[in-house]
């Protein structure tokens, strides 16, 4: 429900949040298809319909810039749209949790892997994250989940793995615990929201109960796999902003900015001055 970011959550998806110019799920969207995805489901809920619009044509404003000559803006707006077809919509009527969003796109899913992407979690990096996983999964196969190390008192913001042979950049999991004490985390490995699964976590989903703060957890239906199948980490490389979080979008917010060509002269001298004007002022 966006809580966090009230009062600006009150009339705009936080999906539709802005780093520099582009919103959050934008960046999903660019990962999604650098890894080869051509098809997407967006489970929303009530007052999203600002998602289904972003992604749509946009006829008078392309014509506008047609007109003015502006052919870079058009380029960037053609990013948005997605070929009719291509993306589903499907609404959550209550807000229980990562795992049932996920099991209410099951019927569209089918039987096929599928990636999951959480766009809270923003990740800068040289190689998209989910590309990454998708070629480590070429070798493994299974189901995957990008992970990174936490400090322990930060064990309880996330799922955390128990950790089978280390081999890496991959691991190998034995279990998994969503948002455990610190002093009960199997390890110090944390999900970040990435993830490729076979159809069989969606089947594992039927069955599951409320897990963690009441909610039906995704990472309850993977950890399932554990005993049967396959699970790894990934440690992706790459850096990962929690944009759920009002510090974690600021910090994103100057890196994206600071990466920009066209912004990172004027906003890295600013930023200089900020930093100078803060320390005297100490
Ligand atoms: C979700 C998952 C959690 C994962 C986290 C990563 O939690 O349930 O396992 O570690 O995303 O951001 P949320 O942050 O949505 O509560």
């Amino acid at each position: 429900m966006g809580t966090r970011f009230l009062p600006a959550t009150k009339s705009i998806p936080k999906e539709i949040m802005t780093l520099v110019d582009r919103p959050l799920i934008q960046y999903a969207i660019d990962e999604a298809r650098a890894a080869g995805i051509k098809e997407f489901i967006f489970v929303t809920s009530k007052g999203k319909s600002a998602l289904e619009d972003y992604f749509d044509h946009s006829p008078e404003l392309e014509n506008t810039l047609r007109k003015a000559g502006k052919d870079e803006l058009l380029e960037i707006l053609k990013e948005t749209n997605m070929d009719s077809g291509a993306i589903a919509y499907l609404r959550q009527n209550r807000p229980l949790g990562l795992g049932l969003a996920v099991w209410c796109a099951r019927r569209l899913i089918g039987n096929e892997p599928f990636a999951v992407l959480l766009p809270d979690d923003v990740i800068a990096a040289e190689k998209p994250c989910l590309q990454q996983m998708m070629e480590a999964y070429e070798q493994t196969g299974g189901n995957m989940v990008a992970a990174m190390e936490v400090s322990p008192e930060k064990a309880s913001s996330y799922g955390i793995l128990d950790i089978g042979q280390d081999m890496g950049s991959i691991v190998e999991t034995k279990g998994m615990v969503e948002k455990p004490k610190a002093a009960d985390a199997p390890s110090n490995l944390a999900v970040i929201g990435r993830y490729i699964l076979q159809p069989k976590v969606l089947t594992n989903l039927n069955k599951l109960k409320q897990g963690a703060g009441g909610e039906i957890q995704l990472t309850d239906a993977i950890a399932e796999e554990t005993k049967s199948g396959k699970v790894y980490g990934y440690r992706f490389r790459g850096q990962r902003y929690d944009c759920g979080s009002k510090s974690g979008f600021l910090q994103a917010s100057v890196a994206f900015g600071l990466a920009r060509p066209d912004l990172r002269d004027e906003f890295s001298a600013y930023l200089h001055d900020m930093m100078a004007l803060q320390k005297a002022a100490q």
